[in-house]
Order: C-alpha cells, then structure tokens, then sequence
C-alpha cells in the first residue's frame, strides 16, 4: 500500500517534471528566436545610418564627376566619346539610384498591424496586368487571420519578388499550363505563407544559397531579390523559407505566433 502511494507519488512528480522541462525548452527557443530578431534589427538600424552616412559623403563627388562628363561633353563632337561619357553618366545615375533604394529600405518607417490577406490583394491587384499577359493562374487560399505588427509596404516587395520569379521561370522553361498557388495557415505555433509555381523547381545547386546576394542563373540577373525577401521576413519578425516539391518550387514566410 505503502509502496503503491510512493509509486504513484513518483510518477506524478515525473510526469511534472516532464511537462516543466517542456515548458522551460519552449521558452527558452521563443527567447533565442527573440533574441535574433532584435539582433536583426538594430543591425538593419545601423545598417540604415550607414547608408545615411555614405550617401551624404558620395554627393559632392557624384555631383563633381557629373558635372565634369557635362563639360567634356561641350568640348568634343567626337560622337563615340560622347556615347562613352552618355554611358558613364547612366552609370553614376544607377549609383545614386541604387543607393538611394537600399536607404528607403533601411529606413525605418512606421510600424503597423497589417493582415496577410490584404497585402496578398494589393500585390494581385498591382501585377493584375503582368500575370495575365503571362497566362499565369492564381489560386489563392487564405484559411488564416495571419496578422502582423511589421511593415506593409516592404512585406509587399517580398511577394512580388517571389512571383516575380516564378512568372520568369515559367517563361524561360517554356510551361504551359502556369500556376502559382498562395495559401495562409497556422498552426498552434506559427503562422505560414506559402507561395509555390509549377514551374519545376530551383536548380539543385542554387538552391542552399539561394537567399545570398548575387546568386543567380538569370542572364542579366542580379540575384538580389531574394536577398531583400529574406532580410524583409526578418525584419517583419519572420523568415522565410525556399524548398521544391514535385511540380515546382515553394517559398514560406513562417512566424512565430506572439
Ligand atoms: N520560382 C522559382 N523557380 C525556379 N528557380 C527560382 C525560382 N525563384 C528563384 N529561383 C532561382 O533563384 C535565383 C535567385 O533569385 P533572385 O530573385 O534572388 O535573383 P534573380 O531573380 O536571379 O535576379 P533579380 O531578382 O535580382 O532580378 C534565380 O536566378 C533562380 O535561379
Ligand atoms: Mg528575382
């Protein structure tokens, strides 16, 4: 009887324990992923700054070499050297341009509540044209309420440029029948945002690196969209996942739910 009651005793107490050293795991991971997402931010703060800082310190001398082709251009009628100074002149203009994209992103801008669904909308609206000169069918399917306190405006540049994508796969593989499938769920942790093609995947060999600047098999490619899609999902508090399955290839924003 004696024996009986410790028993029992013991597995209760085990069976505390086990639920305690769960509950300590899933606090500890929220903390860690936490954690890196407040990393994350102040590096995108300081990254801003930075910017700031170059761009201020790069305006006379872009403006110097500007104004310095223009001169040159009033001193010769030789046509191929006014191309080359035309040329450069484009060049300094996609400096300032580039830079100035990547300040407005670093930029911190106000935070709000947005939901999926609405940015999911926006996003349709705005490549209405593209998609259908494309013949690209979408099948949306937003099950889930998935809200998030983040950026709308940047959140939307990370759909576009998966579609994007996907519309470029389709044309240089020549598919046919071109579909892209959106889909919001959750479950008891995390929301989700998958968008998948059927356009038969990413390569093999890209596809482990496939967030890192500069990675592209695109003629003409510059293997940055992906790279801000990436660094967007963090900064929304999320991140996003690249995978293939049978028919194409799948990207997932996953968050945790707060
Ligand atoms: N839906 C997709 N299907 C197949 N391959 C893809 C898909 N999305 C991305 N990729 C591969 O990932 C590479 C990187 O994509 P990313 O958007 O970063 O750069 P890019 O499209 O090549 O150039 P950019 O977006 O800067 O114009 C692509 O070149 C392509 O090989
Ligand atoms: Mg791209």
């Amino acid at each position: 009887m004696l024996y009986n009651n410790l028993n029992n005793t013991i597995k209760t107490l085990e069976e505390h324990q086990n639920k305690l050293e769960e509950v300590i795991k899933n606090e500890v991971e929220k903390r860690i992923y936490q954690e890196k997402i407040l990393l994350q931010q102040s590096k995108f703060a300081t990254m801003g700054e930075m910017l700031d800082v170059i761009a201020h310190q790069w305006k006379q001398p872009i403006n110097g070499l500007y104004l310095r082709l223009e001169l040159l251009k009033m001193e010769t009628e030789d046509k191929n050297l006014l191309e080359h100074i035309d040329e450069m002149q484009k060049q300094l203009d996609q400096m300032v341009e580039t830079m100035n994209e990547f300040r407005s992103f670093f930029r911190d801008k106000e935070k709000k509540e947005f939901y999926i669904g609405d940015v999911v909308e926006n996003v349709l609206h705005l490549m209405k044209d593209e998609i259908m000169k494309n013949k690209i069918e979408i099948v949306k399917n937003i099950e889930s309420n998935f809200k998030i306190y983040g950026y709308p405006n940047e959140f939307k540049h990370l759909i576009i440029s998966i579609i994007t994508n996907s519309r470029d796969a389709f044309i240089e593989r020549n598919i046919n029948d071109r579909k892209i499938i959106i889909t919001a769920t959750e479950d008891k942790d995390f929301y989700y945002l998958k968008i998948s093609d059927n356009a038969g995947g990413i390569p093999e060999n890209i596809i482990d690196n496939i967030f890192e600047l500069n990675v592209t098999t695109k003629e003409g490619g510059t293997g940055v969209g992906l790279y801000i899609a990436s660094a967007i999902a963090r900064k929304n508090g999320g991140e996003l996942i690249a995978q293939n399955n049978k028919e194409g290839a799948e990207f997932i924003f996953k968050k945790r739910k707060e």
